[in-house]
């Protein structure tokens, strides 16, 4: 079985003493774990992240943020730099989130103009696309994902995708308790390959890691990974919990 990667979102959960604990937790249950394939990554809110570096410095868990501001700096009061998010020791940002585009109304471009900033400043990427339920049932899913792929990484060079995994979730996935069949993931996940084929050129869509997300939870995650396309998953409500993360890093790992 091909190396998994497994990232946490937190979302906006969990203060700083919470945070530390669920750290610590996870620590304690990934030292006990002899299975060391796959590759761990979580994303509290930017307030825990330096804590979380300090807790993390010897451990295989890497660090990644929610979110970054577009430009390098500047007068965006409340806003945080990709910048200050690297001086905290994250080495990853989550980008185009659906909440993110849902809420804070983050279109295509700004999330070209983060991902390139994030790039810059030496940040790899956790790119989020997926298509809405309306989408879904007009049959518009491979329209609305080729759309925002093309876009998202709009005027990138083929050598910059290494920086950069991409994260299908479908939208009415998340946090909805009803997750895409492995059949539709996996569906999803080759034809993201040939889209980023035809645009980089042969071979660089193989080459990228997608990640499935969306109501990912212990007891799907074996079904989803078993997918030849499914290259591990973004997980939201079930990272929050030491044991039910560990549950799918396991499952990541062929170990049950
Ligand atoms: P969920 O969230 O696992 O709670 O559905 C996934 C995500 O939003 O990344």
């Amino acid at each position: 079985m091909a190396k998994k990667m497994i990232a946490g979102n937190w979302k906006m959960y969990k203060n700083n003493s919470e945070a530390l604990r669920l750290i610590k937790q996870l620590r304690n249950r990934l030292e006990k774990n002899p299975a060391r394939k796959s590759k761990i990554v979580i994303c509290p809110p930017f307030t825990a992240l330096s804590l979380a570096a300090k807790e993390l410095a010897s451990s295989r868990i890497e660090l990644g943020a929610q979110n970054i501001f577009w430009e390098e700096e500047g007068a965006y009061t409340g806003e945080i730099s990709a910048d200050m998010v690297k001086s905290t020791g994250a080495k990853w940002t989550i980008i185009g989130h659906s909440e993110r585009r849902q809420y804070f109304k983050e279109d295509e471009k700004v999330i070209n103009r983060k991902i390139k900033l994030a790039l810059k400043k030496k940040l790899k990427v956790i790119f989020c696309i997926g298509e809405t339920l309306e989408l879904r049932q007009q049959n518009l899913t491979k329209d609305i994902v080729t759309n925002q792929v093309e876009w998202g990484l709009k005027d990138l060079d083929p050598a910059q995708l290494k920086n950069i995994v991409t994260a299908y979730e479908p939208v009415w996935a998340i946090g909805t308790g009803k997750t895409a069949t492995p059949d539709q993931a996996q569906e999803i996940h080759s034809f993201l390959r040939e889209i980023i084929d035809a645009l980089f050129g042969a071979g660089t869509g193989q080459k990228m890691t997608i990640l499935y997300g969306g109501s990912v939870k212990p007891d799907n995650a074996e079904g989803l990974f078993s997918r030849p396309d499914i290259d591990g998953a973004l997980v939201g409500g079930a990272c929050l919990d030491a044991s039910s993360f560990m549950k799918i890093i396991k499952a990541g790992e062929g170990v049950f």
